[in-house]
């Protein structure tokens, strides 16, 4: 498909979806998730982000069914290290069971003379939004959530081998959801735009 072809066909579903996205709540996140062929084709369409430099300054993890026990042991176990309040853990514990799929983004800034790290830094935030925003146009729930499972460094290092350079940018929380989702306040344009 040639570029014309495309920008004809951007058409008012996509305009309404970008209208109206919103996240879903982790809470009403469940079973069934994507089957693998289609987390592929989606996350192939979330990789493209503005990237200055095409410095690809970012990675992610996929945590499954299959690999979220191993994921949460290291969680409990990490979290018993850093006396994490109880009820903060139990709630970490009940999203990450009742999720099928969480997509861990990690920036992994490069040394670069000319791209400064706050760019790469954009571009994996960008590629968080990407994520989640390419999965609920394909009709799943979302959440972009951090906490201490993304801030506590050693946790990190433990959990995905980070690098001194890298840090975890957020988790994607996906799963399917049976929610009539509800409006949340919005900001007024008038009240974040000017006209310079
Ligand atoms: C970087 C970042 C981190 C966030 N971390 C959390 C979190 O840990 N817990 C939480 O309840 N919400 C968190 N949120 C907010 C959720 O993503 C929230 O559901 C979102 O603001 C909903 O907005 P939307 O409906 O426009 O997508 C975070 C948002 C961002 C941008």
């Amino acid at each position: 498909m040639k570029w014309m072809d495309l920008k004809m066909t951007v058409n008012e579903s996509t305009k309404k979806f970008f209208a109206n996205r919103r996240s879903v709540s982790v809470k009403w996140l469940k079973g069934p998730g994507p089957r693998e062929e289609e987390i592929a084709e989606i996350i192939k369409s979330a990789l493209r982000v503005p990237d200055h430099g095409k410095l690809e300054p970012w990675r992610a993890v996929l945590i499954s069914e299959e690999s979220k026990n191993k994921f949460l042991t290291i969680v409990e176990n990490r979290a018993q290290q850093l006396s994490i309040d109880p009820g903060k853990l139990k709630k970490n514990r009940e999203n990450l069971l009742s999720c099928p799929l969480i997509i861990t983004i990690i920036c992994s800034p490069k040394r670069s003379e000319k791209i400064p790290e706050i760019e790469q830094i954009l571009s994996a935030g960008a590629l968080c939004l990407n994520v989640l925003n390419n999965f609920l146009a394909s009709g799943w729930g979302g959440n972009w959530l951090t906490g201490w499972m993304a801030h506590d460094r050693k946790f990190g290092e433990q959990a995905f081998n980070l690098s001194a350079d890298e840090f975890v940018a957020g988790y994607i929380y996906v799963g399917s959801y049976d929610q009539t989702l509800t409006e949340r306040p919005r900001p007024a344009v008038a009240d974040k735009v000017s006209w310079f």
